[in-house]
């Protein structure tokens, strides 16, 4: 017996009052369209279907090929859109198991209980259905008098008394396939909105006398549709907190998870300590034993172990094992600092690669440059690295002690075991262990080569 799941994902999500397609807008940091597809991956037995209409050439980028793709090119309601389907499954599916696609918090183990609830029902499908007092415009379910689930009235359809119906439709439902072609050809536009809607495929059943399942779904927050960006709001809110709970499971410490921001694509070592407002963002990964925050925030940054990032802003860089940062610190796209570095407040590295044991203490800018190990940069230091036109390199090689406040002025290189004078401005490469300084800055004497 085979099972596709199918994700509704034309409509244009007008509430939403944006630009942007609705399932293009970001929760936890990615897609809306990724979370849903995520959890209904491995449920079916081949890639879920989505159903495209508003946006759909950008849903298509974002979700590549981990998913089939039907077209809606009008987008007359749900029903309508899983009638678009039949074409590729009617065939092929003996169960088909449908969600919207702006059920964002929806749990694989749902859509593998709806499938489980339906492969014993004798009847034509099984829905999700919860209770809660705060409609949020989803359809109200009506149940006859032994309690079995006669019709789905939609919000713009409904009379004050079924306004009033706390039980309502959570949006997944999980047919027979046989039983849905025949019966989604039946569905009439609706009396007010003049939608097909799919909801109407309960009321065919009911009244044809076939008995249909509803799964009471516990966990409200799985519910959470996103139709405005208040919704929205909530859903971040959730997931947070789930994803919090997940790391703290695996052995995380997040002192306080209110003010702490993870998104879904970041991974964490364990033992690691999470101080508050801290943002962790993007495709970051970070190692174990660190110790992060508080006021931090990190995008798309690969972290090794025991590492210390306080007050500081780090995006698109990679730091290695035992590396210390901030506070007041702001790593740019292309940072690497190599083991063991020390970067103290208020410095800016962009494009480039500090050495291991590099100290950079206090208060310096270093762009496109490479700095050896264990080289000592004094405070205020800066590489001049634009002159107005072009990015130039500096190549500070192993052992430099560059005095406090020099410029560097790009291009530049400055040999092994060499030093600089506090103020020196370096306008010409230095050979090595030689001692320069001034302005420009002079050689006045050969330094002893360590031995
Ligand atoms: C729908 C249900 C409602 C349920 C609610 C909860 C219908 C008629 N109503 O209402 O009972 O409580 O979801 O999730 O189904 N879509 C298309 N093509 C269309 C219209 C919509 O693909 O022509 C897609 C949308 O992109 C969206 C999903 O179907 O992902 C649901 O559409 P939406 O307009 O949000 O329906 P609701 O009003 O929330
Ligand atoms: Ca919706």
């Amino acid at each position: 017996m085979k099972t596709r799941v199918v994700l509704l994902a034309a409509g244009k999500g007008t509430r939403m009052r944006s630009r942007l397609p609705k399932l293009l807008h970001p929760l936890g940091g990615r897609p809306l369209i990724l979370h849903s597809l995520e959890a209904a991956e491995n449920v079916g037995n081949e890639l879920p279907l989505i159903v495209i209409g508003h946006g759909g050439r950008d849903i298509r980028e974002v979700t590549g090929d981990r998913a089939e793709f039907v077209e809606q090119a009008e987008q007359l309601g749900t029903g309508h859109a899983l009638q678009q389907t039949k074409s590729v499954l009617a065939k092929t599916a003996d169960f088909v198991l449908v969600a919207n696609a702006d059920l964002p918090l929806l749990t694989s183990q749902t859509f593998k209980k709806l499938l489980e609830t339906q492969k014993k029902n004798k009847g034509p499908f099984t829905m999700l259905t919860l209770k809660q007092e705060e409609a949020r415009g989803f359809g109200h379910i009506k149940r006859g008098k032994k309690g079995e689930v006669l019709a789905i009235i939609e919000e713009a359809e409904a009379t004050p008394d079924e306004l009033a119906i706390d039980e309502l439709n959570v949006g997944a439902y999980c047919f027979r396939a046989d039983w849905l072609w025949t019966a989604l050809a039946k569905l009439k536009p609706s009396a007010k909105k003049k939608e097909y809607y799919l909801t109407d495929l309960l009321e065919i059943a009911a009244k044809a006398g076939e008995r249909v399942e509803a799964l009471f779904l516990e966990d409200k927050d799985e519910a959470i549709g996103v139709n405005t960006r208040e919704h929205l709001a909530e859903a971040e809110a959730v997931l947070r907190r789930r994803i919090n709970r997940h790391w703290m499971q695996e052995g995380v410490t997040i002192l306080d998870p209110q003010s702490t921001y993870i998104e879904a694509e970041v991974t964490i070592g364990q033992d690691s300590f999470i101080w508050p407002n801290t943002m962790l963002l993007g495709e970051t990964k970070v190692g174990e034993d660190c110790v992060l925050g508080p006021n931090t925030m990190i995008r798309n940054t690969q972290i090794g172990n025991s590492c210390e990032i306080r007050a500081a802003v780090v995006e698109h860089a990679i730091i290695e094992d035992h590396v210390e940062i901030g506070p007041f610190a702001h790593l740019r796209k292309g940072a690497h600092l190599s083991e063991g570095v020390h970067m103290g407040n208020f410095g800016e590295v962009k494009n480039s690669r500090l050495g291991s044991g590099v100290k950079m203490g206090h208060f310096s800018y270093i762009g496109d440059a490479t700095i050896g190990p264990n080289v000592n940069i004094g405070a205020g230091t800066v590489t001049a690295n634009f002159d107005g036109k072009n990015k130039n390199e500096t190549i500070i090689e192993e052992d430099v002690f560059i005095g406090s406040d020099t410029m560097l002025v790009a291009p530049l290189k400055i040999g092994k075991g060499s030093r600089t004078g506090a103020g020196s401005v370096v306008t010409k490469d230095v050979p090595p262990n030689t001692l320069v300084v001034g302005v420009p800055a002079r050689a006045i004497r050969k330094l002893e080569k360590p031995d």
